[in-house]
């Protein structure tokens, strides 16, 4: 069946020639990536798309990451997503209403400026508001200048909507004891004027996949093989990342597995298909899953389905355009001034 799938996928191709480009976030699944044109994290996709001349940016990724393709490519390329289902559930732990009240709250309570920072993993108009506000995105790699640009410009960051990434970065500028959580879902309500006597107010959002590691894994590994040296992503809870070697973006752990010494171990408390691809893309390096094979595994980005990318690619041959994902025009120009400003840093 694979192999049928991989030829439909092989001749759509063929037909589209230069007029398609495939990216494959470092967590899709084998039968995506291997069809991809280019690999990497959310962000360096997005370029590569926008670099490309291609008419069809065919994204292997999830929602928030499509709509970032659609910000930043020309207004004659077309992203197209795979799946619809294929929705991050963290980006949708901040919508847009919730954030317009809790803002209101907040700025009620001080008078200081707060400055809205939201990562990547969100929705444009969540990144439109943070722009119209101020403030600016960030991707696990640039979280620390984002926070820098923000305490030049204000007094206090509201960080959306992952809060370990919001928490670690803040441990690591120094400022753990001024952190505090905005938990919108608090059935007893939340409390701004105590929120606001911090200079870091934490969204109360996660990531299901990240927060699933437990500093037991990172002793377990660290027990069965003592040579380990353990890597994870900042999503991780703070004394996860505490407890490993190292913490950084998908595109930081590649760039780490692939200059190890051939021999050297690396444990990686990530999405399970990116550290399965670096055991068959670095197979002089022994990697190692943090957490067994089970249960690391994002579904949303397991929406990806190959049959549902051979079906995109046979559409577009028969001149259909399925899957669209289109930004409205007013939030895409705010969203892009957020872009623009992270890049600025
Ligand atoms: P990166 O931006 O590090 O690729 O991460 C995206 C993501 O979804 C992490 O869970
Ligand atoms: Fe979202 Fe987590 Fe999946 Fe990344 S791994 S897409 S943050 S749910």
């Amino acid at each position: 069946e694979e192999n049928e799938r991989t030829e439909r996928i092989e001749s759509a191709l063929d037909e589209l020639g230069d007029d398609v480009v495939i990216l494959g976030h470092n967590y899709q699944r084998r039968e995506i990536v291997e069809h991809a044109d280019f690999i990497g994290d959310s962000y360096q996709l997005s370029k590569e798309a926008a670099e490309s001349d291609a008419e069809y940016v065919v994204f292997g990724g999830v929602t928030f990451m499509a709509e970032s393709a659609d910000i930043i490519t020309d207004d004659d390329q077309s992203v197209i997503l795979p799946s619809m289902e294929a929705s991050c559930p963290m980006a949708g732990m901040a919508e847009a209403l919730q954030v317009d009240a809790a803002w209101a709250e907040l700025t009620a309570a001080t008078d200081e400026e707060i400055i809205p920072i939201t990562y990547m993993n969100s929705y444009a108009d969540l990144k439109a508001f943070c722009a119209e506000q101020g403030g600016l995105v960030c991707t696990s790699s640039n979280a620390h200048k984002a926070f820098e640009y923000a305490f030049e410009k204000g007094d206090k960051v509201l960080f959306l909507p992952d809060k370990h990434l919001g928490e670690n970065t803040a441990h690591r500028l120094g400022m753990a004891d001024e952190t505090v959580e905005w938990d919108p879902w608090d059935a007893e309500g939340t409390d701004a004027e105590a929120a606001v006597e911090n200079d870091v107010i934490l969204w109360e959002g996660y990531c299901q996949v990240h927060e699933r590691f437990r500093t037991d894994h990172v002793e377990q590994v660290r027990a069965d093989h003592p040579e380990a040296n353990v890597i994870v992503h900042p999503e991780c809870r703070r004394e996860v990342v505490e407890a490993a070697d190292r913490a950084g973006s998908t595109a930081d752990i590649c760039q780490t597995v692939a200059n190890a010494e051939p021999g050297d171990t690396w444990a990686i408390g990530t999405e399970i298909h990116l550290t399965h691809h670096l055991q068959r893309w670095h197979p002089e390096v022994n990697v190692l899953p943090l957490c067994g094979d089970a249960c690391m595994d994002c579904n949303a980005m397991r929406q990806i389905d190959p049959n549902y990318l051979a079906w995109v690619l046979e559409e577009l041959v028969a001149g259909r355009e399925r899957n669209v994902i289109e930004v409205a025009p007013e939030e895409k120009d705010l969203a892009r001034v957020a872009l623009d400003r992270m890049l600025e840093i």
